[in-house]
């Protein structure tokens, strides 16, 4: 049966009695109202780890002032139903003041990783990511974590971050989850309406489209926006905020690509309020 631990000590005090007993420990961070695309992350957790550690907990830090953090969806019973169904062992869903019970003074920020793409549209999120992932390291100090690929950027910011700090963690990507239409999985999901709903399954298409465009040999990385930009822009509740060929995971900006090079083509296009990102990752033949 699954355990919900709501503090720091009483955490530290069940993975400490797991790790006199040998057991490797994977970690699974969530901000929850979970779907299918976290439960993927406990799956493959369980392949590897012996316990199974889920954290739930909607990090203030990582939200800018005018973003979602009040509405952010929350719905703990579910979560903590669809976890125990999952295979959690452990759940752990501190509060803010638990987290957080004084001004925090000390923040993780990564450079170059963290800064064009969403560093540059929601400033100070990569810090606040980082800094709670890094809180959370500690906390938990688990020999695998878990991200998904669709937040490949976090998944850059984390990876350096681990590797910078040599914080004894392996960090495992994920594969995105997607709908059967193609629309990547996301807790956001659920603020469109049927419109953008629909309208939303541009984001799939025109990276089919650039993954088409790449293996028909397509190097000059402004095409590719471009044309990208174009299929994006044809819906009409769609607003860009970027379409971005990058390296990967130096997240430096990609002109002319070259066999080898791993590349991050990444979209963010708002709905409405509701803001969507979607990225493919592709290795240049
Ligand atoms: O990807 C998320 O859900 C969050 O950014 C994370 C990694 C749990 C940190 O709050």
């Amino acid at each position: 049966m699954i355990q919900v631990v709501a503090t720091i000590a009483e955490i530290r005090e069940r993975i400490g009695q797991a790790r006199r007993m040998d057991k490797r420990i994977g970690f699974v961070p969530t901000m929850g109202y979970l779907h299918a695309g976290h439960l993927s992350l406990v799956e493959a957790a369980r392949r590897c780890s012996d316990i199974v550690v889920m954290s739930i907990f909607v990090n203030p830090l990582q939200f800018g002032p005018q973003e979602d953090f009040s509405r952010y969806p929350r719905d703990f019973e579910r979560d903590r139903a669809l976890a125990e169904s999952a295979g959690v062992d452990l759940l752990f869903a501190p509060t803010v003041e638990e987290m957080y019970p004084q001004k925090i003074l000390t923040t993780v920020s990564v450079a170059q990783v963290a800064e064009p793409l969403c560093g540059r549209s929601r400033p100070g999120h990569f810090e606040g990511v980082a800094t709670v992932v890094a809180k959370l390291f500690h906390i938990i100090q688990p020999d695998f974590a878990f991200f998904g690929q669709k937040d490949a950027q976090q998944l850059a910011v984390i990876q350096r971050m681990v590797q910078d700090l040599s914080i004894p963690v392996t960090i495992v990507p994920c594969p995105i989850v997607r709908e059967a239409d193609g629309l990547a999985m996301s807790s956001r999901n659920v603020y469109l309406s049927a419109e953008e709903r629909k309208q939303a399954t541009v984001l799939y298409r025109s990276l089919e489209r650039a993954k088409h465009l790449l293996a028909a040999g397509e190097r000059r990385a402004a095409v590719i926006r471009k044309e990208l930009k174009q299929m994006i822009e044809a819906e009409p509740l769609a607003v860009i905020d970027y379409v971005e060929v990058v390296h990967y995971p130096s997240m430096r900006e990609a002109t002319e690509l070259n066999k080898g090079d791993q590349v991050l083509v990444a979209l963010a296009v708002k709905f409405g309020r509701t803001r969507l990102i979607d990225n493919l990752i592709s290795t240049i033949q």
